[in-house]
């Protein structure tokens, strides 16, 4: 098996990246907070599809957490991680610290607009795309990545990545990737460890009533009373809905047309203090 690399700094990023470059390989870039489960894995062995060596970047990013967020209690598990990632095979890992990634005086933040105002979890996460785009674009030059792969169990960061790279001219070939769940339909989530059992086991009812809300609106219902039901039956099973709601696909805009328009249906909703998002296609 060939040699992973582990990168603390800049510099010794930057030594590989170079060569990588000087061969003329493409660098996949797979960006995460770490705490990898079988989700991440899949954006990785996507990425290596496309890519001539791959990188995968564990930083839990302070800018992207709001201030009575989850940041200091968020799982890390650097050991576990390096060795999942070993394992299939990845070239290089970039973990850097929060000092490299914002050096004293860090003054330069990127500010998203079109599907980063949708509504959703912009509407309750006030300034985390801000974070989210920052810390993606400073990856990207960090890595020199051509391609970098994202999980749509996050569709609203992927779409706001797809259109900043598109806005700003960033030379990087998105990849989506399909949510990776567990048998009983939960999405797979870093989050999912803050779960007690009697949680965990109403957690798989988020992705049932999504799914029968698809359903319903598939089979004629509108997208109102689907949205509205799936709320009412969270809210019943012990969810706090933050939203759920259906939205063009490509935009996030409110749906003008249901028939004619590519549909997502989108929740995030809390048990206890857990929050879990989720969305999948109608
Ligand atoms: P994180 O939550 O660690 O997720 C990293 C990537 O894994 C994201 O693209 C996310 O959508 C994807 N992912 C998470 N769970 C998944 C699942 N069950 N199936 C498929 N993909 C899944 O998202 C972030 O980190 C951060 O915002 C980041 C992009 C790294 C910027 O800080």
């Amino acid at each position: 098996m060939k040699k992973m690399e582990v990168a603390r700094t800049i510099e010794e990023l930057r030594l590989h990246t170079d060569a990588w470059r000087d061969l003329g390989y493409v660098i996949g870039l797979v960006p995460t907070m770490g705490a990898l489960h079988a989700g991440h894995m899949a954006l990785v062995e996507e990425a290596k599809k496309h890519a001539d060596v791959t990188a995968v970047s564990i930083f839990v990013n302070p800018l992207q957490f709001g201030r009575n967020e989850d940041f200091d209690r968020y799982p890390r598990r650097e050991e576990e991680d390096l060795a999942k990632l070993r394992e299939v095979g990845v070239d290089r890992v970039w973990l850097p610290t929060r000092d490299v990634m914002y050096p004293p005086g860090f003054a330069t933040t990127i500010r998203v607009g079109g599907p980063a105002r949708a509504g959703l979890e912009d509407a309750h996460r006030p300034g985390h795309f801000d974070g989210v785009a920052t810390v993606v674009a400073k990856l990207f030059n960090q890595t020199g990545a051509r391609v970098a792969a994202f999980g749509e169990k996050d569709y609203q960061q992927l779409l706001v990545i797809r259109r900043m790279t598109r806005d700003l001219d960033m030379p990087v070939n998105i990849v989506g990737v399909p949510t990776v769940r567990e048998d009983d339909g939960l999405a797979l989530s870093s989050r999912n460890a803050y779960l007690t059992a009697e949680q965990r086991r109403t957690a798989p009812r988020l992705y049932a009533e999504l799914t029968r809300a698809a359903e319903s609106i598939r089979a004629g219902t509108s997208v109102e009373a689907a949205a509205f039901n799936a709320r009412q039956a969270l809210e019943d099973a012990g969810f706090t809905v933050d939203y759920c709601e259906v939205r063009n696909a490509e935009t996030l805009k409110s749906v003008k047309d249901q028939r004619h328009e590519s549909l997502r249906i989108l929740a995030a909703a809390r048990l206890g203090d857990v929050r879990l998002i989720d969305n999948i296609p109608v």
